[in-house]
């Protein structure tokens, strides 16, 4: 299973990448702001190439600031120019509840990598993932992995953490079940350690965590007092075993 940092902050980034635990990045316009992001879209692609240059040949994702089906294309063109590997967010709806898939197909058509995301439930991610394999299968030159994600937080807290990790499952095991290889569910809107445990073992390609909740995910109270009592215990014999 993959770990993305869900953050545009590049300390952060870099934090995780010299742990050997980052495999990509997500982002949206919201992160950005509280990462410190100034100067509206012009801000949001410096600091997309920033982390790009960063974390590549791993993805980041950039999200798109519109609904609006026509400009959702060439928003997602756009910025796939970017960076090689730039990923184009795209949600799965609109404000009206229409569908964005046209989009999806047809930015996969055209070659342009794709993160379809604010998905809730198993319908959404099969109709997204067969939109994805569709768009795929009319470009040979299209890049994969493409992206699917299920926003377990947001899930449940309407309906549960097992409602959020059987959307996943079944998801996963669709996927599988039909050979859908270019495509990799990422499990988003985490807020807890109990979060990471309970979602990677759901059947997630990817979890995407944002950094506070990996520092609180490597740490445990009893694991810090033992480290303590370890570092106490070998100075104290280091000290007496000089004296022998
Ligand atoms: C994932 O790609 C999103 O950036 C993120 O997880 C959004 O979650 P939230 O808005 O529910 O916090």
């Amino acid at each position: 299973m993959k770990i993305f940092i869900d953050s545009a902050d590049l300390k952060e980034i870099e934090k995780y990448l010299s742990w050997g635990i980052c495999d990509g990045v997500t982002t949206n316009p919201t992160i950005c702001l509280k990462c410190g992001v100034t100067g509206g879209l012009e801000g949001i692609k410096k600091r997309t190439i920033e982390i790009a240059k960063l974390i590549r040949p791993c993805p980041v994702s950039a999200e798109v600031t519109t609904d609006n089906i026509e400009e959702v294309i060439s928003q997602a063109k756009e910025y796939s120019q970017w960076a090689e590997n730039v990923v184009v967010k795209v949600t799965v709806i609109d404000r009206q509840g229409d569908s964005l898939l046209p989009a999806i197909y047809k930015l996969l058509s055209e070659g342009v990598r794709v993160n379809v995301t604010t998905i809730m439930t198993f319908n959404q991610a099969i109709l997204a993932s067969k939109a994805i394999e569709a768009g795929l299968k009319n470009n040979p030159k299209a890049k994969i992995p493409n992206f699917i994600s299920i926003f377990a937080g947001r899930i449940s807290e309407e309906q549960g953490v097992e409602q959020a990790a059987k959307v996943i499952k079944n998801t996963r095991q669709w996927l599988d079940f039909h050979q859908y290889h270019g495509i990799e569910i990422i499990v988003g809107s985490i807020r807890s350690p109990e979060n990471v445990e309970l979602w990677s073992r759901s059947g997630a390609h990817i979890l995407t965590i944002p950094p506070q909740v990996i520092a609180k995910s490597s740490l445990a109270a009893r694991t810090k007092e033992t480290v303590s009592q370890f570092i106490n215990d070998a100075q104290k014999s280091l000290t007496q075993m000089e004296k022998m």
